[in-house]
């Protein structure tokens, strides 16, 4: 099997399973619970908490526990709604934004909120003069992904930061999910970022588990109320032994990033070249350092992604229409659309996407694949 669907979901790394099982096993006390049990396991859940910090860099209290991705996202945009309307009801994103952000946007637009949608250009990014033109003295909030699920364009975070630098009261997220293990610190990360969303399962951790990024002194309202865990800012009891396996699973996917980011480049490189060969193939994601290692889109003209998925599924090999979320629903790529690729052709897309436990023969193997399908349809076009 050949697996070129990291950017859906990535397969939990082994130790970390372990990690998982031994914590459920070991400290299955619940963190608030009094006794001892309870203390084993608030302790391994506040190391947790401090080795993430540690690779995120930031301060331990800044590192708030959520169920994953859509969560995080969801929570720093409505608890900012529900924390600053008082101050205003402005929302400034972008038109490519995970459904986590903009599903979250509409429906505050349904109650009374304005949102203004950046556009990107034809390569996938947004241009940071248009946030500045769009703050309003309302503004109360910018989110803005960093890396774009779709095609990998890496948006510019630090030149919006530099520009919010004037305007303190606005929250800044930033969507960083495709991030983690990418090498991509320096170009994301920056101390006028207030709020940062991540998700386990996207870097060999388990599923429905994740973190947000807080900066201290920055309020969003809690938006899952109860017993008070996480500094009172999100209940529920802790999900430690999945908690503690994501911080492994982080520790893993950033301990060697730079050579494993640099090997995801270099197969994405073999593959976009070898797309240069191929008259009816359109790449949409770019080889500098705009893009993000792991991700390349592209379309066969004339064959439906969906056909094209399941043709390397034949070859038992596993890559997606141009996001998971869209794939079954069989919505229109929404990146692909903001880019103004006709709708013909964008129906026409896949996306591979890599991380590092794939190889150079893995690619290899991709590409004679690829080579049989596409002579496959052309045939038959
Ligand atoms: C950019 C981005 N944001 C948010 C999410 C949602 O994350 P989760 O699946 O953990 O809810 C994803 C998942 O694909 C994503 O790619």
């Amino acid at each position: 099997m050949i697996y070129f669907d990291n950017s859906a979901t990535t397969l939990i790394e082994p130790t970390v399973l372990k990690t998982y099982q031994k914590v459920s096993q070991d400290f299955f006390g619940n963190p608030s619970s009094l006794h001892h049990l309870g203390d084993q396991a608030q302790q391994i859940l506040n190391s947790a908490r401090q080795q993430i910090a540690q690779i995120i860099n930031c301060q331990t209290d800044e590192i708030y526990f959520t169920s994953g991705g859509s969560e995080g996202d969801n929570w720093v945009i409505k608890g900012t709604a529900l924390e600053k309307r008082q101050f205003g009801n402005h929302i400034i994103t972008t038109n490519v934004e995970h459904p986590a952000v903009s599903n979250a946007v509409h429906q505050l637009e349904k109650l009374g909120f304005e949102v203004t949608y950046v556009p990107v250009d034809k390569s996938g990014h947004i241009n940071p003069q248009d946030v500045q033109a769009a703050i309003r003295p309302e503004t109360i909030l910018v989110s803005i992904m960093a890396v774009n699920n779709e095609v990998g364009a890496i948006q510019p975070i630090k030149s919006v930061a530099k520009i919010l630098q004037d305007y303190p009261n606005i929250h800044f997220h930033v969507d960083a999910v495709q991030t983690v293990g990418k090498d991509l610190a320096a170009q994301i990360q920056d101390p006028r970022i207030d709020f940062m969303t991540f998700s386990g399962h996207k870097f060999h951790g388990p599923r429905g588990v994740g973190f947000i990024y807080a900066k201290n002194g920055r309020r969003i309202a809690p938006l899952i109320n109860g017993g008070g865990q996480e500094d009172n800012r999100r209940s529920g009891t802790e999900n430690t032994p999945a908690i503690v396996a994501m911080a492994r699973a982080l520790r893993l996917a950033t301990q060697d990033q730079v050579a494993q980011a640099k090997l995801q480049n270099h197969l994405r490189q073999m593959l976009y070249q070898h797309l240069q060969n191929l008259d009816n193939a359109v790449v949409f994601s770019q080889l500098d350092t705009s893009f993000a290692p792991h991700i390349l889109c592209f379309a066969l003209r004339g064959v439906r992604g969906e056909t094209i998925v399941h043709a390397f599924e034949q070859e038992d090999i596993y890559i997606s229409t141009t996001s998971a979320c869209s794939s079954r629903k069989g919505v229109e790529p929404i990146t692909l659309a903001a880019m103004h690729v006709p709708d013909q052709l964008a129906t026409s897309a896949v996306r591979v996407s890599l991380d590092a436990n794939n190889t150079i023969s893995e690619m290899q193997q991709f590409i004679k694949a690829l080579d049989k399908i596409y002579q496959h349809f052309q045939v038959l076009n």
